[in-house]
């Protein structure tokens, strides 16, 4: 409020704060603000919409849009945002034009809401081909079954549970490959047809009606960055004489406990003349912690070669949701240093994250 930074009301009782503080904070023009929207009723989608712990429930906007036409002239109403945790563009489509009658609501009331914000939520592809992703995955829910060899760590399932020849419950992954990714699933989005419309899509809509679309990528916008490289301490054989190449890092340097990087890291090998081995050997890659829980994946991976201490693993494209999450200095391991790769004049230049100001280049100093 003091530096009239758009606010993104969260919750009714948000909102009656922002709006004693703006009587604090008088300014002499109005703060902007979108209401943060949840609890959509989805008339079109078999199921309701997940439960959220964030926005203000669809049926108590009202209630909202009276709180804020008492102090127009500090706070501005300019539309309204949600964010839903779901890779369903049809899902997304629906809260957005399930927003269009919250903007007849608040036309009525005379506000002037001109931006819809549908927040982030963009699927990314982790990998370039589908049966990349296919293959393991009917390979591993084979093995579930056990009709083939294990491929998991102790038999884990990612949720499933095997049931008289079946497969239960639900896959917890993300799903590293998506036909329909970044831009594309936007595009899916608004190409959606708004109900009782005749056929006009989102965002043919909001074109006619003057409101701007917003959007905030969170993933999708650190696609292809990031990269976690942990050398290769030892390795041996598990009591099941499974092969463990363990690494100076910790499970949770990559990820949260429950969930998985199926991406094959990449292995940067010291000795390159160590025989290729045929068929391709399966390993786990375990962490430093004394927890049994410490394997950095519980998928096998198949590596052309066996790696040797010293050797780098680098997991890639961790920026979003990866390295960053679940770092902690457990059993006082610490936290791995991170470090920004940049492009100099000439080659590549680093620096610890810390010591990095980047700045935007202007026209001229790049010619
Ligand atoms: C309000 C809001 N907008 C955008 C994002 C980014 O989401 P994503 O990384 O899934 O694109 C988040 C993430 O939690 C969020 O809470």
């Amino acid at each position: 409020l003091q530096q009239h930074i758009l606010l993104s009301i969260d919750s009714l009782e948000e909102l009656q704060q922002v709006i004693q503080l703006s009587a604090k904070f008088r300014k002499k023009s109005a703060t902007n603000v979108l209401l943060r929207v949840a609890g959509f009723k989805n008339r079109q989608l078999k199921h309701q919409g997940k439960a959220s712990r964030f926005g203000i429930k669809y049926d108590d906007i009202g209630q909202a849009l009276d709180l804020l036409e008492d102090c127009r002239e500090r706070l501005k109403l300019i539309g309204f945002a949600f964010h839903l945790d779901t890779v369903s563009p049809l899902e997304k489509a629906i809260a957005a034009q399930s927003c269009f009658s919250l903007f007849e609501q608040a036309l009525e009331k005379d506000f002037e809401p001109t931006v819809l914000n549908i927040g982030g939520g963009f699927k990314l592809s982790y990998l370039a081909r589908a049966d990349e992703w296919s293959q393991y995955n009917s390979a591993m829910r084979e093995a579930a079954l056990g009709a083939s060899a294990p491929l998991t760590w102790q038999g884990n399932t990612f949720g499933l549970v095997p049931d008289k020849g079946v497969l239960r419950g639900s896959f917890n992954s993300y799903s590293f490959y998506d036909s329909c990714a970044g831009a594309d699933f936007l595009n899916e989005i608004i190409s959606h047809q708004v109900e009782d419309q005749n056929g006009l899509s989102i965002a043919r809509f909001l074109r006619d009606n003057g409101i701007e679309l917003w959007v905030e990528p969170g993933r999708a916008l650190l696609d292809q960055v990031g990269l976690t490289v942990a050398r290769v301490n030892s390795v041996r054989q598990s009591s099941q004489d499974e092969t463990l190449v363990c690494l100076n890092m910790k499970r949770q340097d990559l990820c949260f406990i429950d969930q998985e990087m199926f991406v094959d890291p990449i292995v940067l090998y010291q000795d390159q003349s160590v025989p290729l081995s045929q068929p391709e050997q399966p390993v786990y890659f375990a962490g430093n912690l004394c927890l049994e829980s410490d394997l950095v994946t519980r998928h096998q991976t198949f590596l052309p070669r066996l790696p040797s201490p010293g050797d780098l693993v680098v997991f890639v494209n961790t920026a979003g949701y990866f390295m960053d999450f679940s770092a902690s200095e457990a059993i006082m391991q610490p936290i791995a240093r991170k470090v920004a790769v940049f492009r100099g004049n000439k080659s590549f230049g680093w620096a610890l994250d810390e010591n990095y100001y980047p700045w935007l280049e202007t026209t001229e100093e790049r010619q």
